[in-house]
């Protein structure tokens, strides 16, 4: 291993054994939205192909439902992603989601936006096919994907490439001597930065008080983002536009969940 390699930020990768239908959409589904494993990302190349039609079969194997998508049609639209008075979504603004989880929240969003072009990453390989199912039973065609580190994927991305990052409820890591694990760290931070278009928005949300104070120090101390609160109800309240994620919904935290919103500055 890379001795200059940055330290694990998650937990497990794999829990319980993939079912046939899951495994198959691993084995079908993914090759095609997979993000190329090495070199600079070209976003137009990864986006040109639309992946197979999705539906019935794809994946093979007997039927076990996901948990529901949240009802997208009730979810208020977010104003454009780059900027507050930029209220019509440009066309292929790049959205990137780091840890996705089951995918609920990305697959909600690309659907919801479907002239933005969304990539998750998340080394969680139950995460990952539980996101495949989501995308082949709602048709999504704006959704590329990741298995592994999102860091990996960053250091990728050509510089000033990304409209919007979602970090929501992140590993929290909440004993002082696994502070070190938290994905928010200056070089992380200082990757993000540099793939970041100006006005670009970073979103980040946890129920750890901890984490969120962490958040918001190392955050600033990076001279290129601003942090967009003006008054109390903006870190207390979600973002319009939000989809509740599985995470949030488990309330493990020690706090109601803090919600920040930094610009990328110009
Ligand atoms: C606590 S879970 C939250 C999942 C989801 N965002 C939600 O709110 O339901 C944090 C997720 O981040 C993923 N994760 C941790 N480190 C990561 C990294 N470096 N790159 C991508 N994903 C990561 C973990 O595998 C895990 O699924």
């Amino acid at each position: 291993m890379d001795e200059h390699r940055p330290l694990r930020t998650y937990g497990r990768i794999k829990a319980r054994t993939l079912k046939p239908r899951q495994a198959g959409l691993m084995e079908t589904l993914l090759p095609h939205l997979a993000v190329p494993e090495d070199g600079e990302i070209d976003l137009d190349a990864l986006f040109s192909k639309p992946p197979p039609p999705c539906g019935a079969g794809a994946g093979g194997g007997g039927r076990s439902d996901p948990p529901p998508l949240p009802d997208i049609g009730a979810v208020d639209r977010p104003p454009s992603v780059a900027h507050a008075r930029d209220t019509s979504p440009t066309r292929g603004e790049v959205v990137l989601e780091i840890g996705f989880g089951g995918g609920e929240h990305l697959v909600a969003q690309a659907i919801a936006q479907p002239d933005q072009r969304f990539i998750g990453v998340e080394p969680f390989i139950n995460g990952v096919a539980s996101c495949l199912r989501h995308i082949e039973e709602s048709g999504a065609q704006n959704i590329r994907l990741h298995q592994g580190d999102a860091r990996d994927v960053i250091a990728r991305l050509p510089d000033a490439s990304l409209d919007l990052c979602y970090i929501l409820f992140p590993d929290p890591w909440p004993k002082a001597r696994h502070h070190k694990r938290r994905l928010i760290q200056p070089a992380f931070l200082g990757e993000l930065a540099r793939a970041m278009k100006p006005g670009a928005e970073l979103r980040f949300a946890t129920d750890w008080a901890n984490y969120a104070a962490w958040t918001l120090e190392h955050v600033l101390r990076d001279a290129r983002f601003i942090w967009l609160a003006e008054s109390a109800s903006d870190w207390r309240t979600a973002w319009p536009g939000h989809v509740q994620t599985r995470y949030e919904q488990k309330q493990l935290g020690d706090c109601a969940p803090v919600w920040l919103r930094f610009q990328r500055s110009a």
